[in-house]
């Protein structure tokens, strides 16, 4: 079973990071695919908890090789500073392989960032600000700056100038702002080089080989499906392509390597930035389950929209990327509800949806059709097994099971690395 994608089936933050650090000590590589530092992974091993935006959560996991895919773009002050974190706390990451293709986030990119959204108003899309929509724009618009082109200074230099020529007139004439000195960019890019260097490899050519070995490779997802610029909920998403499709595209790695696409879906849903989410709860209920959830973001700290369980949502991401199967994190957080809607259906202009609308237009103003079921009231964070489980909530994992059309194989009832049971392998 050498190749696996762990993918988000709502909006991000589904616990992605601790499912994949769950598989680590099984896995022996651990590839970021797509995304920046926009992701935020909150992994929890021996009461100690790691934030990671650019590393592959496999990190904590001494036999897994960290590696960042051409998909993913690449902000190297970030980078490093997360590797020193680390090294700060007895994390090794020397073995990091970053792929000669990646593109890098430079600091023109996080001002176009913050300037566009602000420039945009009410129409804004809750971007992190890290940079990372304006370095995918580059990179399609083909004046991106990749990993390679620190390798050679003229061509970097060249190649910074060419983009900031473009940049600079927008920045002046369309945004107000000053214009940004091409060397100085380039030399900030450059005092990373020595550095970088040892770690840039050819990433295709290292996961086929160590695939074709029989080496087991997981794909770590950042965001999520209803994230991805293609699939999801279009123009409120982020640049990328978060898919479990996506793996391939941002690794160099053929379709038919992939043997399993895990979602990663939350008990209930969650979103951060704007636009549409259906089961959103504007009331005491939505505090509730922010506060009981701790629902903040790990990159912004800015606090998470919470709503019940649209199995709209999760079907839709299920089907899109074959998912084999479910992993439900955040079980422990639906704790101590007398009973538990779940989104089953949307009324949209009085017409019944039972999957979501094709239009983005009636995603907007869909109004959640709920089937309550009953909730429970014991604590569930020491449970080890599904036989553990009080009868009522296993009777809504099994519900959730039945209407978003793939098995959930592993459930979260705590942040640690051992508060999860797990139904199904998953390797
Ligand atoms: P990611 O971006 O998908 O990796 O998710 P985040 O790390 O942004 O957010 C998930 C949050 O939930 C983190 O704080 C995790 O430590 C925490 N978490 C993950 N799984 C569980 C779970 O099953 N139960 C609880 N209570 N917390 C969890
Ligand atoms: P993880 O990997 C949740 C959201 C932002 C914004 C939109 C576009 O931790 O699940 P961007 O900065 O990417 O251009 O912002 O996407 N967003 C996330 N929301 N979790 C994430 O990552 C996210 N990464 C981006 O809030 O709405
Ligand atoms: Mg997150």
């Amino acid at each position: 079973m050498p190749g696996i994608v762990v993918v988000g089936a709502q909006w991000g933050d589904e616990g992605k990071g601790k499912a994949t650090d769950q598989l680590g000590d099984r896995v022996d590589y651990c590839v970021r695919y797509s995304g920046g530092n926009n992701a935020g992974h909150t992994i929890v091993v021996n009461g100690e908890r790691y934030a990671l935006h650019l590393l592959p959560s496999g990190i904590l996991n001494p036999r897994c090789v960290p590696v960042i895919g051409n998909g993913v773009v690449v902000d190297l002050d970030v980078l490093f500073e997360e590797i020193d974190g680390l090294a700060a706390r007895g994390v090794d990451a020397s073995g990091l392989m970053v792929s000669a293709n990646a593109h890098v986030i430079t600091s023109y990119h996080q001002v176009i960032d913050k300037v566009s959204e602000r420039f945009l108003g009410k129409n804004r899309i809750g971007t992190t600000g890290r940079g990372v929509g304006p370095a995918y724009s580059d990179k399609v618009n083909r004046i991106g700056i990749r990993v390679q082109d620190l390798l050679d200074e003229s061509i970097l230099r060249d190649k910074v100038g060419a983009a900031l020529e473009q940049k600079n007139y927008l920045l002046v004439k369309v945004y107000n702002r000053r214009a940004m000195d091409p060397e100085q960019v380039a030399d900030h890019l450059l005092s990373h080089v020595e550095r970088l260097a040892p770690h840039i490899v050819d990433v295709s050519r290292v996961l086929n080989k160590a695939m074709d070995a029989g080496e087991v490779v997981l794909f770590e997802g950042a965001q999520a499906h209803h994230l991805d610029v293609d699939h999801g909920t279009y123009p409120y998403v982020t640049s990328s392509n978060p898919v479990a499709a996506g793996a391939c595209v941002g690794t160099g790695v053929g379709p038919t390597r992939i043997d399993r696409v895990v979602g990663i879906a939350k008990a209930y849903t969650t979103r951060v930035g704007e636009g549409p989410m259906p089961t959103e709860l504007l009331d005491a209920d939505g505090e509730r389950l922010r506060t009981d959830g701790a629902e903040f973001g790990t990159t912004t700290g800015r606090p998470r929209r919470c709503g019940w369980f649209d199995a709209l949502v999760v079907e839709t991401a299920a089907k899109a990327n074959a998912f084999t199967d479910i992993f439900l994190t955040k079980l422990d957080i639906l704790t101590g509800w007398e009973s538990i809607p779940v989104c089953v259906g949307y009324e949209v202009g009085g017409v019944r949806h039972d999957t979501m609308p094709i239009s983005q237009a009636d995603f907007a103003r869909a109004v959640p059709i709920y089937e309550e079921l009953d909730g429970w009231e014991e604590d569930i964070s020491d449970c080890r097994s599904f036989d553990d489980l009080p009868k009522n909530t296993q009777a809504y994992v099994n519900r959730l099971e039945e209407l978003c059309g793939a098995r959930i194989s592993g459930i979260g009832v705590g942040p640690s690395r051992e508060q999860s049971i797990l139904i199904h392998d998953l390797l």
